[in-house]
């Protein structure tokens, strides 16, 4: 029951970020505005926001959303892929079918697999929709990708998100060891401001 709650909760806040807001002001990304926004952050109150979303790592097929840019010689045949590095566009939906409505995309990704199926996580949730159009959150972790949850700091924000530290929760909904394609849960909660 408990677990159905958290699970309601995220859901609505999710659509409250997935819903278009009409006017919607863009936040002012000029440099005195940032000034300003820095002047006034004494007096800001520090919030806490959750969200939950889906990201769809499409591998195989005609229109892939991930790429391998780069692979070391000496491991080409590494069963872990170590040495494997990838870069990644990938939708952000609110859930976690195929035609799930898409709300950020997930980008500039760069997996270097070290080993231990174990990755290197540098990425950027791009947000497209309602009052964080445009802001953007920024992970950089360890994704030891055979665990059920997996813990990875966001180390900053922009936008709405300026400031931003917290948590991003990874735990695979959906894999395929043919063609690698995959279906990931995100649960973050930051503070900002
Ligand atoms: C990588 O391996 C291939 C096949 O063995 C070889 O033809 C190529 O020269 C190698 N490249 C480098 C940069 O070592
Ligand atoms: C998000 O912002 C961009 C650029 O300001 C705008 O073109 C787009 O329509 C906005 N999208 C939504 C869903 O609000
Ligand atoms: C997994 O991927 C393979 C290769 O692309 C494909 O043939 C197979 O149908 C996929 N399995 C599922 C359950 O989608």
């Amino acid at each position: 029951m408990e677990k159905l709650c958290t699970f309601l909760t995220l859901y609505s806040l999710l659509h409250a970020i997935a819903m278009p807001i009409a006017h919607a002001k863009s936040i002012d990304e000029g440099p005195e505005a940032v000034q300003e926004w820095f002047k006034n952050l004494p007096n800001a109150k520090e919030k806490v926001t959750k969200l939950q979303f889906y990201f769809h790592d499409i591998v195989s097929g005609k229109n892939p959303s991930a790429i391998t840019v780069a692979q070391s010689n000496s491991s080409i045949n590494s069963p872990t892929m170590f040495g494997v590095i990838r870069m990644m566009d990938n939708a952000l939906t609110i859930g976690p079918e195929p035609n799930s409505k898409i709300i950020g995309r997930l980008k500039d990704l760069w997996c270097s697999f070290y080993g231990g199926n174990s990755l290197l996580m540098t990425l950027n949730f791009v947000f497209g929709h309602g009052k964080y159009n445009g802001s953007t959150l920024s992970v950089l972790g360890h994704n030891p990708i055979l665990h059920k949850y997996r813990e990875m700091p966001i180390v900053g924000g922009s936008g709405v998100f300026r400031l931003a530290r917290g948590i991003a929760t990874a735990s695979t909904v959906w894999f395929n060891v043919t063609s690698q394609d995959a279906v990931v849960e995100y649960n973050v909660i930051v503070l900002h401001y």
